[in-house]
């Protein structure tokens, strides 16, 4: 490990876009199938590693999809968390939005309270064993069909102090966000905060219909914005945060490699820009592998890595005493360089 990667591993940061799901590693698969006596169609970790290999975000989404079936108790929710935050601290991460997809579980029998109960349950360790803050984003399948999305949601809005927000995520391309309208005005009235994937493989309409349908206080990815001046305008001027995840981009296809990212012409027409890591068991990389990855693609100079560490405190639910603490913790770290 070189000294720039082990800096920006220590620069303190937020994580606002990652699927708890998918830091579901090869070893934990497995120690799963056993607990819980899952048959898998890979004979071992080796044969699953050599399927993390896809063209688009759909054939990522297949495998995403068929390993959680080993999640089923309260417990396995709550053991993947915690496996997450032992990788979380050592990549300076002191804050985590988490998106989970109830609907992918409860769809296989699972309880929609042991899902959310026992990823509360290592949230709230966290915090007091790792001093990592952070909650849930419920996110909703675009892709299914609107009454499976109803349901958890008449389940969740019990008792909406469980979540931080709502999400929308899952396959982008011909799955329009405006049908799921009246649910984020619902969960908008509860409080709740709202984001949407949007501009990842859909068109740069889907982010001016999370805008405008849906009210969303961030976009997640949102790279497709720069295909629209208009909307970079308007994502500039209302200084809308979009979770942009390098190494996610190029392992779906959806730029041909890091070196071609627009994440620094993001940068430079004024957007809130944040990294992120999205579904790091599967992409190569967690939070700061992400910025150690685009250091060496662009060499990511230490005034751009604070900024985007930042943006991503500014960016996040926390409380404004939070954002104070980490925002303070940002300014530490520049001033030891
Ligand atoms: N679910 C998990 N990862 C996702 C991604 N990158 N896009 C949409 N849905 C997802
Ligand atoms: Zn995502």
């Amino acid at each position: 490990m070189t000294a720039v990667s082990t800096r920006l591993l220590q620069l303190p940061k937020a994580e606002l876009h990652l699927h708890i799901e998918g830091t579901l590693e090869p070893g934990l698969v497995f120690a799963l199938a056993r607990r819980n006596g899952v048959d898998l169609p890979y004979r071992d970790e080796a044969e699953l590693r050599g399927k993390y290999s896809f063209n688009n975000l759909q054939s990522f989404l297949d495998l995403y999809y068929d390993c959680m079936a080993v999640l089923t108790t309260r417990q396995d929710f709550a053991d993947l968390a915690r496996s997450y935050y032992g990788k979380a601290r050592e990549q300076g991460v002191r804050h985590v939005e988490m998106f989970f997809d109830p609907q992918a579980h409860v769809r296989r029998g699972v309880d929609f309270d042991d899902i959310v109960d026992g990823l509360n349950q290592a949230i709230a360790e966290a915090w007091t064993d790792h001093g990592i803050s952070g909650g849930l984003i419920l996110s909703f399948l675009r892709d299914e069909p609107l009454e499976s999305a109803e349901s958890v949601w008449d389940r969740a809005k019990e008792r909406p102090e469980r979540f931080i927000a709502v999400g929308l995520d899952s396959a982008e391309a011909g799955f329009p966000p405006a049908r799921f309208g009246p649910i984020f005005a619902q969960a908008r009235a509860l409080g709740l905060n709202a984001v949407a994937h949007a501009g990842e493989e859909g068109p740069p309409s889907y982010i001016w219909e999370a805008l405008d349908e849906l009210n969303v206080d961030r976009i997640d990815h949102g790279i497709r914005a720069l295909e629209d001046d208009d909307l970079v305008r308007r994502l500039v001027r209302e200084a809308i945060p979009l979770t942009v995840c390098p190494l996610s981009n190029v392992r779906l296809g959806c730029v041909p490699d890091l070196a071609s990212h627009r994440l620094p012409e993001m940068l430079a027409k004024g957007l809130v820009v944040t990294v992120n890591s999205d579904d790091p068991a599967y992409f190569g990389g967690y939070v700061g592998d992400n910025f150690v990855a685009l250091d060496a693609a662009f060499g990511l100079d230490e005034a751009t890595a604070a900024r985007l560490a930042r943006n991503s405190v500014l960016a996040s639910f926390a409380t404004s005493d939070r954002k104070n603490e980490l925002m303070a913790l940002v300014d530490s770290w520049e001033a030891q360089a």
